[in-house]
């Protein structure tokens, strides 16, 4: 089991828009530990913290959908600052929104900067699923979810299924 449950709609913190990471401390360190674990224990290819239930601008990422060998990738204060013309469409999931899947129209490419565990800043050039996912887990970190890119109809009938389970849970 993951050190950390992954919080789900409709949680507000999901709603929360995080806080940009002063420093790389231990703290941040054992954070970015955490979710990994959490996200290959779900199993996931992306998590932002606040999944986790914690307000700070870190991403963990890891698209390489290779079971023998993980691809680690840990973005602290991610900003897209180029995104393409181009768009392209991908059926994603968030792991705070357990079983759905709906197509999302994205930008194809993007340009990242963002600081590595060392803190040093970089950038990254992203396509494909990166790309998407990069997108996806930035949303997170400013409240957004992926069911906000779909329909309101569609929208109000997932909210709707997960406040009800939620309610029932409670009870
Ligand atoms: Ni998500």
């Amino acid at each position: 089991m993951a050190r950390r449950d992954i919080i789900i709609l409709p949680d507000r913190r999901l709603r929360q828009k995080s806080e940009p990471v002063a420093r790389i401390t231990a703290d941040i360190r054992a954070l970015v530990e955490d979710m990994l674990e959490a996200m290959y224990d779900a199993p996931g290819i992306g998590l932002a913290a606040i999944q986790v239930g914690v307000a700070k601008r870190v991403v963990t990422i890891d698209v390489s959908k290779n079971d023998d060998e993980k691809c680690p990738q840990v973005f602290i204060n991610p900003e897209i600052v180029a995104r393409s013309a181009e768009m392209s469409v991908y059926e994603e999931g968030c792991l705070s929104i357990p079983d759905v899947h709906e197509d999302v129209e994205r930008p194809a490419a993007v340009t990242v900067s963002y600081r590595d565990l060392e803190g040093k800043t970089r950038s990254i050039e992203a396509d494909g699923l990166l790309a998407t996912c990069l997108q996806h887990e930035i949303d997170h970190l400013n409240g957004v979810l992926f069911i906000d890119h779909i329909s309101k109809l569609k929208r109000d009938r997932i909210v709707k299924k997960f406040t009800k389970a939620a309610k029932r849970a409670a009870e």
